[in-house]
């Protein structure tokens, strides 16, 4: 910016000078080059005008002026006619120095206010636009809840009709189990049915977790003795799979107020899905942190890395749709029920996939204040 003062100035003083050197250099003899001189000083005033408002316009004006007087005064002394019009000449250059400034400057400053116009419009229309996009978010969220509070609905009235048949069922099956020894193909099939029902009573227990208002019994827990009461319990499948699982501990301990058996529920059922994505060889590390934000309260992040399948894009966006399964016999409500809880604790969940690397699924949940007990 100062550069381009520097150049425009230096420029002006460029104009004068050389006009003025043609006045004083051209013989008298020559009035009509004279003529065109003095009309030539209007360039660099208006010039000085355009660039510096009112100010540069009547300083430029005045300058010229300055050079000007002289040759009119002593070079062109004694014909007072062609005198009288060369000095109403310097009043033109400043009238027109003055007017052209004055409404250039009324320009530039009407750019302005457009300018800061446009940039206010600019920043509405961001904002506007952002919250349209925070209103269709929520939306989603929504028809998603509304979808689940029916689901809910259905959930308690199928559990009271399917759970009753479904015990005899099973009671049946065993009795008549005993009648047939092992390896006979009854045996089998009737050992079939057992598994079926105990899936169909899985199904039925998820659902009711759904339909389950929030947890009740908050109790404060250690993040990390619940982590590994479910380590012992998925141990041996992680081993079947060949699959190495790394508990890693916080580095101080993470302490929470919620539904022991619930969050373990959730944290399981992530841990499952990890397992199944896995390849043998695999690895599912399982960590927590604290992460403290300004302003907000404490969170603490438990986060489950598994070196599996990942998910593509696709899938991504359906893995919390109520039945939505890419596996068979999956029953496709176990991140449905694991969402649940966690935000019935006030959590959030999150899945991050890099599709054939590896997924990462992270809870985080508030923390009681200094993780005491
Ligand atoms: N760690 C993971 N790696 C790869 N895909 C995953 C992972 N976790 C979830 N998914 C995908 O999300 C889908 C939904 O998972 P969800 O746990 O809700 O149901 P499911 O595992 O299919 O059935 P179930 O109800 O028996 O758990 C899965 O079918 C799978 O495609
Ligand atoms: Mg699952």
């Amino acid at each position: 910016m100062e550069r381009q003062t520097v150049i425009r100035s230096l420029t002006l003083a460029a104009f004068v000078v050389g006009i003025s050197l043609l006045h004083y250099l051209t013989p008298l003899h020559l009035p009509y080059l004279h003529a065109i001189f003095q009309r030539l000083y209007y360039l660099p005033i208006i010039l000085s005008a355009l660039w510096f408002g009112l100010r540069g316009g009547l300083s430029c004006a005045l300058a010229v002026s300055i050079v000007y007087a002289p040759h009119i005064l002593f070079q062109w002394g004694g014909a007072l006619t062609m005198e009288m019009e060369m000095y109403l000449e310097i009043l033109l250059y400043n009238i027109v120095g003055g007017v052209t400034g004055f409404l250039s400057q009324r320009e530039r400053e009407r750019t302005v206010e457009l300018q800061k116009t446009a940039r206010g419009l600019e920043e509405s229309f961001q904002k506007l636009q952002h919250q349209s996009e925070r209103i269709i978010v929520i939306e989603e969220q929504l028809r998603r809840a509304e979808k689940l509070s029916t689901l809910g609905e259905m959930a308690a009235v199928l559990a009271h009709e399917i759970r009753n048949p479904l015990g005899s069922i099973r009671g049946t099956a065993e009795i008549l189990k005993d009648d047939y020894k092992p390896g006979d193909p009854k045996h089998e099939f009737i050992e079939m049915q057992i598994k079926e029902t105990e899936r169909l009573n899985r199904v039925v227990e998820d659902f009711l977790q759904m339909a389950r208002p929030q947890p009740a019994e908050m109790t404060p827990c250690s993040i990390q003795e619940e982590l590994e009461t479910i380590t012992t319990l998925i141990a041996n499948d992680a081993k079947a799979r060949h699959i190495t699982f790394v508990l890693q501990p916080p580095s101080t301990p993470v302490i929470i107020r919620a539904d022991g058996e619930k969050l373990r529920q959730a944290f399981l059922n992530i841990i499952i899905n990890a397992l199944q994505a896995t390849p043998p060889g695999g690895r599912l590390t399982v960590s927590t942190t604290r992460r403290q934000t300004e302003g907000c309260a404490p969170v603490c992040e438990i986060s489950f890395r598994d070196t599996g399948s990942g998910i593509d894009a696709e899938t991504l966006k359906r893995v919390f749709e109520p039945f939505y399964t890419t596996k068979e016999g999956g029953t496709g409500l176990g991140l449905v029920v694991a969402k649940k809880i966690i935000e019935g604790h006030g959590g959030r969940l999150l899945i991050e996939s890099d599709n054939g690397k590896g997924t990462a699924v992270t809870v985080s949940l508030p923390m009681l204040e200094g993780g005491k007990r």
